[in-house]
């Protein structure tokens, strides 16, 4: 098997380990340790008595719900089959400009769902320990004709761009998408998100995931925010079901449980202090401050020599940054997870380095 592109790739990494996908601990795709809630999972028993129908191809009770949810009208958002399948409707609508601006190092998906329509990518560099704002990384031109596709919080550094960062951009491109996937996991009074904006700047659209705050990745569940006129194009666009009946049960409760809400937020505030600290106590190692549910280590050492030995010899799995080139083997990133969860990974990486050394 080829080395993955994502995080997650459970099947190749258990071959390298040489056990069971069950047996292994991932720390390489960033998932909310302490879902999926239980409200979400008896709301997916529920439902399966509606398996022998077909889904509402409107979606409209889910979509009433993230409207009051967001407080942003029902035909402003559509749901989709995780914001992978809503990235691909964006890359084809940001296709049509004459370039689409993206960060790089950024998210690999991006190059699938833009190349697949021929965009014209023009990838800009930003440097990842600075505190350059946006306006200052995208250097000043005219971009009438040119969209933007940006990442925030951004991955794979965990960086949150503040709104006042991205707001003059919004003057300038003839389409902006951003990104949110990690948004969520930011509590209300430090979310930096545009969702506000949406109805403000109609060139404006927002890419949400359920699969990681929720701890839902094998469901698929995401969705756009934007204008009207962009979602009725893209739901012409896909497939009339995208979004299966047990994922829209499962939003529904996800969103309306405010109790597994807070208690992430509880969670995440010290346990990405508590692993950024114990990393920095490991020679060699470097971890970059970020604000989501994930840390992005800088390494002396290669990062794909400590994938392979984690692996092998205590079946943990990190991710390597091979697919983000201008990190490579200097870097890798690792989800924040329970304190036990911390305890091997920081074990494990002692011990494959200490053996280097
Ligand atoms: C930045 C970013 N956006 C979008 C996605 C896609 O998420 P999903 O399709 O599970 O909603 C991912 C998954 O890793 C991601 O890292």
């Amino acid at each position: 098997m080829n080395q993955p592109n994502h995080g997650g790739n459970l099947a190749w990494a258990a071959e390298i380990a040489g056990c069971p996908a069950s047996s292994l601990l991932d720390f390489s795709a960033s998932i909310n340790p302490l879902g999926p809630p239980s409200s979400v999972i008896n709301a997916l028993q529920a439902a399966l008595i509606q398996l022998r129908n077909y889904p509402d191809p409107n979606y409209c009770s889910l979509r009433s719900h993230l409207s009051n949810f967001h407080d942003i009208p029902g035909d402003w958002i559509l749901p989709g089959n995780g914001s992978a399948e809503l990235l691909t409707w964006a890359g084809r609508e940001l296709a049509n400009a004459n370039e689409t601006i993206l960060l790089t190092p950024g998210f690999a998906d991006y190059y699938r769902a833009l190349t697949a329509f021929s965009a014209k990518i023009k990838a800009i560099s930003f440097d990842i320990f600075s505190q350059n704002i946006l306006t200052q990384i995208i250097p000043p031109a005219d971009y009438s004709q040119t969209s933007l596709l940006l990442n925030n919080p951004h991955n794979p550094t965990g960086r949150l761009f503040r709104k006042s960062e991205i707001l003059p951009l919004l003057d300038q491109f003839s389409l902006v998408v951003v990104d949110e996937a990690f948004m969520d996991f930011l509590p209300p009074e430090k979310s930096e998100s545009l969702l506000g904006l949406v109805e403000k700047y109609p060139n404006l659209i927002i890419l949400r995931s359920l699969t990681k705050f929720y701890s839902l990745p094998g469901l698929r569940l995401g969705y756009a925010i934007g204008h009207p006129d962009y979602l009725q194009r893209w739901q012409a666009w896909r497939d009339p079901w995208p979004v299966n009946i047990l994922a829209e049960a499962a939003a529904i409760a996800g969103i309306e449980d405010h109790v597994f809400q807070q208690q992430t937020w509880n969670w995440l505030k010290s346990a990405r202090l508590q692993l950024a600290e114990s990393l920095t106590q490991i020679p060699g190692l470097s971890p970059l401050s970020g604000a989501v549910n994930f840390i992005l280590v800088k390494t002396n050492f290669p990062s794909s020599q400590l994938q392979k030995q984690l692996l092998i010899n205590h079946q943990l799995l990190i991710r390597d940054c091979l697919s983000f080139p201008e990190l490579g083997d200097r870097f890798f990133r690792v989800a924040v997870r329970t304190e036990a969860d911390h305890q091997r990974l920081l074990q494990g990486l002692t011990e494959v380095i200490k053996a280097q050394t």
